[in-house]
C-alpha cells in the first residue's frame, strides 16, 4: 500500500531514545546516537507523514542532545511533533520541538484524524500525572472535535505492560483518565513510550499501544530490566480514513515494515 493509494495517515512513532549531551556517552551499554541513526533507512524508507515522538528524547536535558535528535530526524522530511518524558526538560526540548503540549494539550487534524498530545510529566516525578484540570482540558477537547476519529499519545502507560521494574512508575489514577476518553467515542488509539518494550492490548474499542526505545529495550514481563537483543525499534501506524488502524515494529536493518498486524475497528 501506498499512502497515495489508501489516503492513510502514516506515523512513525519514536520514543526513549535517551540521548546525551556526550554523543559517546554509554546508556545501558548502548550507543543513543548510534542506535537512533541506525533506525533513520528503515523510517526513511517507510514515508511517514509524520514522526511523533513520545519522550526521554534526552537522557540530561541539553539542549545539545534535541539538536542532534531533530537533525537526524529532520532528514525524514517529515513534520516532527513531540511530547516530553519524566528524562526531558520541556523548557530545552519545545526549543527544537515547538509543536508539543508546552501550554497545555497540543492537538492537530490530520486526514480524518484528530491527534492529541498530552504531557503526563510533573517535576522531580518519575512516573506519570495527569491533573484535574488537565483532563478537564481533554474532555473539551476530545468533544468538541470536529475529526471523525481521534488518536491519543503521551508518555507513561496507563495500563501495566506487566513488568515490575517499569510499572512501578505507571501513570498515577488511570481510572480517571480513562473515564474522559469512556465519554468520548471517537477514541481510538492511546499510545505511549516509557516501558521500553512493545507492548498491544484492547480496551473496549480502542488499541492501547506501548512502543519500544530507540536506544536499549527489555524483555517483556520481567522484575528487571533485561536487555532485548533483538535491538532498539520504532513503531509504525497507519490510520485510514474509515477509522482502521494497523501497526507493528521498524527495525535497523529493515527497509520495509514487518510485524504488520491488521486490526480494525470501525
Ligand atoms: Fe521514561
Amino acid at each position: 500500500m501506498t499512502r497515495q493509494a489508501n489516503n492513510a495517515l502514516r506515523i512513525i512513532q519514536v520514543s526513549d531514545c535517551h540521548v546525551s549531551s556526550d554523543p559517546r556517552a554509554d546508556y545501558r551499554g548502548e550507543n543513543a546516537d548510534r542506535n537512533l541513526a541506525d533506525l533513520l533507512p528503515a523510517m526513511r524508507a517507510w514515508q511517514p507523514d509524520l514522526v511523533l515522538l513520545t519522550g526521554d528524547i534526552s537522557e540530561d536535558g541539553s539542549a545539545a542532545s534535541y539538536g542532534r535528535v531533530t537533525a537526524l530526524l529532520g532528514t525524514l522530511e517529515a513534520p516532527l511533533l513531540a511530547l516530553p518524558g519524566n528524562h526531558d526538560l520541556p523548557d530545552v526540548m519545545k526549543r527544537f520541538f515547538p509543536q508539543g503540549p508546552w501550554d497545555g494539550l497540543y492537538q492537530q487534524v490530520m486526514k480524518n484524524w484528530q491527534l492529541v498530545l498530552l504531557d503526563s510529566t510533573e517535576q522531580n516525578r518519575i512516573g506519570g500525572l495527569i491533573l484535574q484540570q488537565e483532563l478537564d482540558q481533554l474532555d473539551r477537547c476530545l468533544s468538541s472535535s470536529n475529526a471523525a476519529f481521534t488518536f491519543v499519545a503521551l508518555h507513561h502507560q496507563p495500563v501495566p505492560v506487566n513488568s515490575a521494574w517499569i510499572d512501578r512508575y505507571a501513570l498515577e489514577d488511570p481510572e480517571s483518565f480513562f473515564k474522559v476518553l469512556d465519554r468520548n467515542p471517537r477514541v481510538r488509539c492511546v499510545v505511549w513510550g516509557h516501558v521500553h518494550q512493545e507492548f498491544q492490548s484492547m480496551r473496549g474499542g480502542v488499541h492501547l499501544l506501548g512502543s519500544p526505545s530507540t536506544v536499549a529495550n527489555s524483555l517483556k514481563e520481567t522484575l528487571r530490566f533485561t536487555l532485548d537483543k533483538a535491538g532498539p525499534a520504532c513503531r509504525w501506524l497507519e490510520l485510514t480514513a474509515e477509522g482502521e488502524i494497523e501497526t507493528g515494529l521498524l527495525r535497523a536493518g529493515q527497509s520495509s515494515a514487518t510485524g504488520k498486524t491488521s486490526q480494525r475497528i470501525r
